[in-house]
């Protein structure tokens, strides 16, 4: 696979947290990017010096409006953001308006692409934030990226182009599946597969609850449950058929798993999921606008 940026550009990672770090490591697993060709910050010493050990490359400390200082001993943010082709922001979204500033205050260069992973935060939001002509790419991307499965969505500000979006999509593509969506799906996005773990997560220990009320040890239950979740999304993905043609093969005439489908039924587990969903999204519109909020 072919390097994401020539060999003397590079990557900084502002933020570098649970998904910084995890987009780092793919990358470097991946062979898109050397170690040398990465650089990132961090609010404590004490992350900085995990990412340094874990990652082989420098970390930053500081608070994003003190990023500059952070980094000025090291020979100044305004010098490598002179030879740095993307900034990936992964800091949280109140901090949007701390880590633009930093940005714009040490010079960063008008074609560095910036990937903002900030939960409801719009590239129109960062495009005005920061007053130039940047090319903004917003990515929504979840945790199972952590072990490489993860599922990202990108979607481009008034300045990206398609190149842009190519190297945004292969930078998530790193981590798992990545697709190219148009903004105004971002927010639903961010509450289904963004959130989307957290729901699974909830109904595997629920089943492996009832596997251990019908009698089964708790260990064998929850890998029955894991493993019984990751296959039949690989059916889904693999086969290209509807859920509901999948699980009619599973539903045998008056058999058991139709008993059970049709107690989750009564349950109203459709509309119960989908208005989980429909609260996520209400918030992540609410998390956008407090990123406004604190910076106006
Ligand atoms: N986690 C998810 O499932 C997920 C999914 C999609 C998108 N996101 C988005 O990803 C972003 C980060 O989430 P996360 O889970 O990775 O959070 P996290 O683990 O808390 O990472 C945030 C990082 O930002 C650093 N930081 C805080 N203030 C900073 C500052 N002023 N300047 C520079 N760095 C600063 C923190 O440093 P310290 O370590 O020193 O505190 C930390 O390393 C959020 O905006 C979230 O909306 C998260």
């Amino acid at each position: 696979m072919s390097s994401l940026l020539p060999p003397d550009r590079q990557l900084g990672v502002i933020g570098a947290g649970v998904m910084g770090r995890t987009l780092l490591r793919g990358l470097f697993d991946a062979q898109l990017l050397q170690p040398s060709q990465a650089w990132a910050s961090a609010h404590s010493q004490a992350s900085c010096d995990e990412v340094t050990s874990e990652l082989g490359i420098p970390c930053f400390p500081g608070a994003a409006t003190d990023l500059g200082l952070g980094l000025a001993q090291e020979g100044g943010l305004e010098r490598r953001l002179l030879d740095t082709d993307v900034v990936l922001i992964c800091v949280k979204p109140k901090q949007a308006a701390d880590v633009v500033d930093a940005l714009a205050r040490n010079g960063v260069r008008r074609d560095t692409l910036l990937v903002s992973i900030l939960a409801g935060v719009t590239t129109s939001r960062l495009e005005q934030l920061l007053d130039l002509s940047n090319p903004w790419v917003r990515a929504m991307p979840n945790t199972p990226c952590v072990v490489g499965a993860g599922m990202t969505v990108v979607a481009g500000g008034t300045h990206a182009s398609t190149a842009h979006l190519d190297l945004a999509q292969r930078i998530f593509a790193s981590v798992g599946q990545c697709r190219i969506v148009d903004e105004a799906y971002c927010n639903a996005v961010t509450a289904l597969s963004g959130s989307g773990p957290a729901y699974m997560y909830l109904m595997m220990e629920a089943m492996a609850d009832a596997g251990v009320r019908v009698g089964l040890p708790r260990d064998l239950a929850l890998q029955l449950v894991a493993q019984t979740m990751l296959g039949s999304a690989r059916m889904v993905l693999e086969t290209g058929r509807h859920p509901a043609s999948l699980r009619d093969d599973v539903t045998t005439p008056a058999g058991c798993t139709i008993g059970g489908v049709l107690m989750l039924e009564d349950g109203k587990i459709r509309s119960v999921l989908a208005r989980a969903v429909e609260e996520a999204t209400r918030i992540v519109e609410q998390l956008g606008k407090t990123a406004k909020a604190k910076a106006d």
